[in-house]
């Protein structure tokens, strides 16, 4: 690994920001319209150049793909769209070569209908694999044993004809729900995980972290409010209080006796903890003993405003200071520009919003083209892929719009993606301005300012002014949102126009207005004892003066 920073008894994955490749949109080796392996691959030397430390590769499984890979058929191989376990290894290897750590996307609450696990449960009521999944006789009206519903709309439960019981999938039919509380799936799930960490992965990405075990006598969730046609899926989810489908206690048993064996190979454990309150990452992350750290979703959810801003950076830090995985966008939702502004302002606010998440406690994840500031492509009805669309009704609950292939190069139907004229989704209205040749060729572009501040906080961290310093929240008035850190200062203006800020005692180190980089230690600013501007949605780093003064003195 060349360009890790390393802190004193920090473990490598408590200073790496990740970055999200959604494959079958990232890069298309070879010219079907599918990302793949073999072109992640070839551009993996964008995301070093980026500074990123660690891949998260979404599900590359042999699937029927009812949802895109996360309806996973064999958890041991890879799909022929994306390539073979010999292009797994040589994507591994050119990583690594390249400093870059991977981690691989588990989807342990719910396999394939096409998995053979599942295709022996189905057989007979007597198959050995039958107590793999959730079985359950029908309500005495003939009905779902119970109220639980799918995360993506409807009842949780599917009729199997042939044995007259229902089967649980808290997502698609084609989703059945592993029975965690059968220790032969425990036993079979290490095996997986050694399989992949022998394989030398450096950490995974836990699909639906809060689902794993649920309620041993299946009792139905309290009700809030009925359902109603044309609800979307959120608000189906949100009509019940989930009191018995996910969050069981028995999950966490699950993640320690992943740690132990991830502990073994130095590996990272990260949960896709779907849930919007504290509380509940407080239960996966105080412990300490299961997984390292967990999503914090509410960034994905945040309405701009100054007030909703402190809110998604102080609760989780409050809660569980050093547990965050911090994003803003991911393959499931609406991309973080288009949701926090028009425009100019939407791409300053992400990158204002992502310097704060990159000075906190935690890990930093992009989303592949959060480097690029690109919003939603756009894909018209007649295009739509993403099941949740067909299942709900709902277009706004389509996830097509942020899945979208990235666009590297102009002169192509396909601007560099793939080799062919179209893909498995249009590219959404990109330009050329779009693409990482022509933003990396434009010192001003966007690309830049995300790599300079990528940059700042290594130089940052090898400094050591961002290890081990207690978070402080600062009052700068009511639109400036800030913290210290130390001798560090984080000061993002999130509300409509510029502000002064007074500089006393600390001088402005790094500016994401603009993509010059870290000032150097003990170069005088202008902004020492005065003022300086920051533009709406802008993020600045201060660094105290006198520490700066005496690290320099040091060095001399
Ligand atoms: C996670 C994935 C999502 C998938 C779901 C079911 O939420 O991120 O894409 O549809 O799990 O596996």
């Amino acid at each position: 690994m060349t360009n890790h920073v390393s802190v004193p008894d920090r473990s490598w994955w408590e200073t790496a920001v990740g970055y999200e490749v959604y494959i079958r949109s990232f890069a298309d080796g070879n010219g079907d319209g599918v990302g793949d392996l073999a072109g992640l691959t070839d551009r993996l030397d964008h995301l070093a150049w980026l500074g990123v430390d660690l891949v998260w590769i979404t599900p590359f499984y042999p699937s029927p793909f009812a949802d895109f890979g996360y309806d996973v058929a064999d958890y041991t191989d890879i799909d022929p769209l994306f390539g073979d376990l010999d292009a797994f290894d040589a994507m591994v290897a050119k990583a690594h070569g390249l400093g870059l750590r991977i981690m691989v996307d588990v989807v342990p609450n719910h396999s394939s209908d096409q998995h053979p696990w599942f295709r022996d449960a189905a057989s007979s009521v007597d198959s050995d694999k039958r107590d793999w999944y959730i079985w359950r006789d029908p309500a005495p009206d003939g009905g779902p044993p119970n109220n639980w519903i799918t995360h993506f709309g409807g009842s949780a439960w599917t009729l199997d004809e042939a044995s007259g019981q229902y089967y649980l999938h808290l997502f698609l039919p084609e989703q059945p729900d592993l029975n965690w509380a059968n220790p032969a799936v425990g036993d079979a799930w290490e095996d997986i995980l050694r399989f992949w960490l022998d394989r030398g992965v450096d950490g995974f990405r836990i699909d639906v972290t809060q689902g794993l075990a649920k309620d041993p006598e299946m009792r139905s969730n309290p009700e809030l409010r009925s359902l109603v046609d044309g609800m979307s899926r959120n608000e189906q989810w949100d009509s019940f209080e989930h009191r018995y489908d996910i969050m069981q206690p028995e999950t966490l048993d699950v993640f320690r006796r992943w740690r132990k064996l991830c502990e073994g190979y130095d590996a990272f454990l990260l949960g896709e903890t779907y849930v919007l309150d504290t509380a509940a990452l407080t239960h996966f992350l105080e412990p300490n003993d299961g997984i390292h750290r967990g999503f914090w979703f509410a960034p994905m959810h945040l309405q701009w405003s100054p007030e909703d801003v402190r809110e998604v950076l102080e609760a989780p830090i409050d809660a569980v200071p050093a547990g965050i995985g911090w994003a803003m966008s991911s393959h499931d939702d609406p991309r973080a520009p288009g949701r926090y502004g028009d425009g100019e302002l939407g791409a300053n606010r992400a990158l204002g919003l992502f310097t704060m998440f990159a000075g906190l406690p935690g890990t930093p994840f992009l989303y592949q083209g959060d480097e690029l500031a690109l919003v939603d492509g756009v894909v018209p009805p007649d295009r739509y892929q993403d099941p949740v669309v067909f299942r709900t009704g709902v277009a706004t609950d389509s996830r097509d719009g942020c899945r979208t292939p990235i666009p590297w190069e102009p002169g192509s139907p396909m601007l560099g993606f793939s080799t062919a004229d179209d893909g498995w989704l249009p590219m959404g209205g990109r330009t050329d301005a779009d693409t990482v040749a022509v933003q990396r060729d434009d010192p001003e572009a966007f690309v830049h300012r995300m790599r300079a501040m990528l940059l700042a906080r290594r130089e940052l961290l090898s400094r050591g002014l961002l290890a081990t310093q207690p978070v402080e929240w600062t009052d700068l008035g009511s639109d400036l949102v800030s913290y210290r850190r130390g001798d560090l200062h984080f000061v993002l203006n999130a509300g409509e126009s510029a502000l002064e800020l007074s500089c006393d005692n600390e001088q402005v180190i790094f500016r994401t207005g603009d993509a010059e980089g870290l000032v150097a230690p003990g170069a005088t600013s202008p902004a020492v004892g005065a003022g300086c501007s920051v533009g709406p949605g802008e993020a600045v780093i201060l660094q105290s003066v006198m520490l700066q003064s005496s690290a320099a003195d040091t060095r001399a």
